[in-house]
């Protein structure tokens, strides 16, 4: 096992590589990846695209015009006869369109290979040259206002991402930017110290806030009508900022009771995140204003703002405002060089709105232009698009305001909750009343997660429950669901056959394909570690979603057409449905999709 290649596009480049070499020289320049997984598996499992290149390259060779390469169709042709008939790995050659080599994979090779895999009782991941150390920004809302729907999709985006970097052996700093420092906090500080006198008289005791957005609207309201009020808080903010320990332990406050808000949201999900929020960076500003000042690349504005023109860039880095403080893009340039020297960060993601592309694009050229990023470092900036309600607009409550996430996961799970009492009443269900409940959130959850996960970010979504909690399509109830039947078809094989995989799978029962379906299912389960290996490059969870979503519908294919219980083939069949189970499992984990057993 120590020199299994779990990618099966590896190995196929692989031979393609050694035989184009044998053919045409070592010296032959190809690109990167000259093999792709056919789209269309009628016509193959694989294809090979270097004919193309190597006929140029054959081409510019001294006395080339007399070569008997004549086309790139002709080094197809060589390349295929040079595989030949009786590969242990390729089989089918043919040569298609312009000079694409198609193949397919030998029965044999196939079963090896989830042979090689299989007892481990876990789909290998690609391998890693080098473990990285990553921070994954993520979640990040704003203290004193309610999560809302675009707060969500960080959030599950964001761990989607750090589960797949950490399942590849990364070390994943997890970090929620939170919105926690600002000229905002005048006002509620100011607003606190009227609504609540006996909180700041009592020491320790949390306000009993039960709406902070409320609260955030009065101070707001209260902020914009009156004079006196604006002032005082205008006050308040530099003496937070200078540390006076009253205003800071409001403050603390309201940062506590936000913070409990969001940790209902994060356990509800099985989010693992940890606040490092703006404040934080607020004492390391200076020293990234000075190293810029040092540089020579710091201008002083008219009125004093200090700033950093970047080429390329329409507006500059503002590090620091004419009034002296700092704002959004002077704590991310503090958070960037943090993360960067004292966390040793290899990889930074962060994932916003879209909205921010350009703030991100600024912040990670500022960083080069310093000279932060030396040693090969990698930025990235996600950003999602928005989610509309049915009419195509930003998603509002019948009233018209932002719909609240918490009301939005309640609804989720109380819909999913009635289904299922639905197939109680019909005698469907496999699970107890008692049990609704904890299913529904498991489902109900998942749905919502696999709905965002399964897209691009970048493409902005109608919210449909109906569309989502459907158990056709693709929805983690379908998903779930099937997952659920393939456990219920070992269950039975157990009860009614005697035979249990446990067993089969302790015997090291070698699988067999004796059916196209199988055949089918196993060479897409064996997709696992290629789609892994985009998945870590592009960190798009959507790569995983369409994996297990296909997964699903080859593994329904497969048991309509192959009779699994009581079929001469019977163990070889349900070793074929506990490696989708297995692979299932460990997408839904990727995508942080609870799992069920029962329904
Ligand atoms: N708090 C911001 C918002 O609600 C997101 C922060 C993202 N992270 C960052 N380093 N800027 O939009």
């Amino acid at each position: 096992l120590a020199c299994f290649e779990p990618r099966l596009s590896k190995v196929v480049d692989m031979i393609f590589d050694k035989i184009i070499r044998q053919l045409f020289g070592n010296d032959i320049a190809l690109p990167g990846n000259i093999t792709q997984a056919c789209q269309n598996t009628q016509h193959g499992d694989f294809q090979c695209n270097a004919a193309m290149p190597t006929f140029a390259f054959l081409k510019k060779q001294p006395g080339s015009s007399s070569s008997e390469y004549q086309s790139p169709q002709d080094v197809a042709q060589a390349i295929v006869r040079a595989v030949g008939t009786d590969h242990p790995i390729l089989m089918d050659l043919q040569v298609n369109g312009p000079g694409f080599v198609l193949c397919r994979l030998q029965p044999a090779f196939l079963e090896q290979h989830i042979n090689g895999w299989l007892f481990t009782g876990q789909l290998p991941f690609p391998p890693i040259s080098q473990n990285e150390i990553c921070v994954v920004d993520f979640s990040s809302p704003n203290i004193a206002k309610e999560m809302h729907v675009g707060h969500l999709r960080s959030t599950i985006i964001g761990e989607s991402v750090c589960r797949v970097l950490e399942a590849a052996g990364h070390y994943v700093h997890r970090v929620n930017h939170v919105g926690d420092w600002g000229t905002q906090f005048g006002m509620l500080i100011q607003y606190l110290k009227e609504e609540y006198p006996q909180v700041i008289a009592q020491d320790g005791a949390l306000p009993n806030i039960s709406d902070l957005t409320e609260f955030y609207k009065n101070a707001k309201a209260r902020f914009d009508a009156d004079a006196d009020f604006k002032k005082t808080s205008q006050t308040n903010v530099v003496e937070l900022q200078s540390g006076d320990p009253q205003c800071l332990k409001i403050w603390k406050m309201l940062c506590d009771v936000s913070r409990l808000e969001f940790e209902k949201v994060y356990q509800r999900l099985d989010v693992n995140v940890k606040e490092c929020g703006e404040s934080f960076y607020n004492p390391k500003i200076p020293a990234v204003i000075e190293e810029f000042e040092k540089a020579g690349r710091l201008s002083i504005e008219e009125g004093g703002a200090k700033c950093v023109f970047v080429e390329g860039m329409k507006v500059p880095l503002m590090l620091q405002k004419s009034d002296g403080g700092y704002g959004y893009d002077s704590t991310d340039m503090a958070a960037l060089k943090y993360r960067l020297f004292e966390l040793k960060a290899d990889r930074i993601i962060a994932i916003t709105d879209l909205g921010q592309n350009d703030h991100f694009k600024l912040v990670f050229a500022g960083g080069k232009e310093i000279g932060w990023l030396q040693n090969g470092q990698r930025l990235k900036h996600i950003g999602f698009g928005t989610v509309n309600g049915e009419d195509g607009k930003r998603f509002k409550t019948r009233s018209g305001e932002t719909v609240r996430l918490v009301d939005l996961l309640d609804e989720s799970v109380s819909r999913m909750e009635s289904k299922l009492r639905e197939r109680i009443q019909e005698g469907k269900a496999n699970i107890t009343e008692e049990e609704v409940h904890e299913v529904a959130e498991a489902i109900g959850y998942g749905a919502v997660k696999y709905y965002d996960l399964r897209r691009n970010p970048t493409s902005s979504y109608k919210f449909s429950y109906d569309e989502m909690l459907s158990t056709s399509g693709d929805t983690a109830v379908y998903l779930l669901y099937a997952r659920v039947r393939l456990e219920s078809i070992a269950a039975k094989a157990k009860a009614e056959f005697n035979v249990d995989v446990e067993d089969l799978l302790r015997q090291q029962h070698p699988v067999k394909i004796t059916h196209p379906s199988e055949r089918n299912l196993v060479l897409h389960l064996q997709k696992y570690a290629d789609v892994m290996e985009q998945t870590l490059d592009d960190l798009y969870p959507y790569h995983i979603c369409d994996y297990v979503y296909k997964l699903a519908n080859a593994a329904s294919e497969f048991v309509t057409k192959c009779r699994v219980l009581g079929d001469p083939e019977m163990s070889n069949r349900l070793l074929l449905c506990h490696a989708t189970t297995l692979a299932m499992h460990q997408c839904f984990d990727l995508l942080g999709i609870r799992h069920i057993k029962r329904i």
